[in-house]
């Protein structure tokens, strides 16, 4: 190769170069894969904001690191998760499904589906009455695939959605938001937790099933974080900054049972369609060692009020750090963009441990040498 740079004349370079274009151009000229985004408000980027709901994030100080310094809906200071992976793949962020402008070659981008509040049970978030419930999600991305068809055909739609990368985050709100909603909820005294979590994790797997059978095939899926180590648990339930152990218990039967059944979904389907996202490992490390990652705390929140600033919402009468990176909280119960950041690294080039059976990167070489 020395003399390639060196002494090759200008006809030869050319020619290497056409080879080149020739050889790569099928991948340069591709479009960057569908995304496709269902879930909470873990990676709700707008929706609520088109609903008759309390469940929104609409005001300032959220966006206020967003390039738009605007509350677009996010439950972040600036990017959220689906945001930070849409930049890894290469794509625009995923527009709301409910936005108006998501329209025309837009919806070939995906589309993001989440709504914050909801769970994998219909009675979830009940309290935030008009929010997209996960059936409803899913008959959306129906309807989605019907314009899309419209606009490119059957055929080319099937492709777009078969070889769409799909992140689904739900589960949390099944504890927070329903379970420890109040003390004796209606689903505690219907159920032991060790009940509880075996059934939410088989009308997930419903959920998850629906996915494939509308065409998903490569969808990370996220367990629920440390939960009682938020910043809303730690001031409800801590003197110490211990955290909350009923949650804890919740999150620790939770995330072993959710991996063993996405295990045996891809066993049952022959294939690596579902990928957990341990996501309560990326926390406990950030509180395990904050500084580590650069942050002064993982208890406080940013922007909030009480201790850990995690009573009530984040609100424009709120508290707010003046360094959101330093910060691995933003609001009592969302990361903040840098946090956020951190976890999509892990997502990327996360070792098993981080993500089952494989990470993103891994799985992008894996779908490319397919075309
Ligand atoms: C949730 O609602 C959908 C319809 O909206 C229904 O098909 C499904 O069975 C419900 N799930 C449960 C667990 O009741
Ligand atoms: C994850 O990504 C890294 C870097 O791309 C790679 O070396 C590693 O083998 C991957 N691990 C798994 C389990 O996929």
């Amino acid at each position: 190769m020395a003399t390639f740079c060196g002494s090759t004349s200008h006809l030869v370079l050319i020619f290497h170069l056409l080879i080149s274009l020739c050889l790569f151009a099928p991948r340069v000229e591709a479009a960057p894969r569908a995304f496709f985004v269902f879930g909470d408000s873990l990676v709700d980027s707008g929706n609520n904001n088109y609903l008759a709901t309390t469940a929104r994030a609409d005001q300032p100080p959220y966006g206020i690191d967003h390039p738009s310094h605007r509350a677009t809906g996010r439950f972040s200071n600036g990017f959220n998760i689906p945001d930070l992976i849409s930049q890894r793949i290469g794509s625009e962020p995923t527009l709301p499904y409910l936005s108006p402008e998501l329209t025309g070659r837009k919806l070939l981008v995906g589309a993001n589906f989440a709504s914050a509040g909801i769970g994998i049970l219909n009675d979830t978030g009940i309290q935030f009455v008009n929010i997209i419930r996960a059936p409803a999600q899913l008959d959306y991305f129906k309807q989605y695939q019907q314009r899309v068809s419209a606009l490119i055909g059957p055929e080319k739609t099937t492709q777009l959605v078969n070889n769409a990368l799909v992140l689904m985050t739900l589960g949390g709100n099944d504890f927070v938001n329903n379970y420890y909603l109040v003390p004796l909820s209606a689903r505690s005294r219907q159920y032991k937790l060790q009940d509880y979590v075996p059934f939410i994790i088989s009308e997930y797997r419903k959920i998850l099933l629906r996915l494939y059978a509308m065409g998903a095939r490569r969808v990370l899926v996220t367990g629920t974080g440390p939960l009682g180590c938020v910043p809303a648990e730690l001031a409800q339930h801590s003197r110490n900054g211990e955290c909350a152990t009923e949650l804890q218990k919740a999150a620790s039967l939770y995330n072993p049972q959710l991996d063993d059944m996405l295990n045996g979904l891809n066993q049952e389907l022959g294939r690596h369609v579902f990928v957990g996202v341990n996501t309560r490992q990326m926390h406990n490390d950030f509180m395990t060692n904050p500084g580590a990652y650069g942050f002064v705390t993982a208890k406080v929140a940013c922007c909030g009020q009480g201790p850990y600033n995690g009573i009530g919402l984040c609100t424009p009468l709120s508290n707010v750090c003046s360094n959101r990176d330093v910060y691995a909280f933003w609001d009592a119960f969302h990361p903040s963009e840098k946090a956020s950041r951190l976890i999509v690294d892990q997502i990327m080039v996360g070792t098993t441990e981080y993500m089952k059976p494989m990470n993103l990167s891994t799985i992008l070489a894996l779908d490319s040498n397919l075309l």
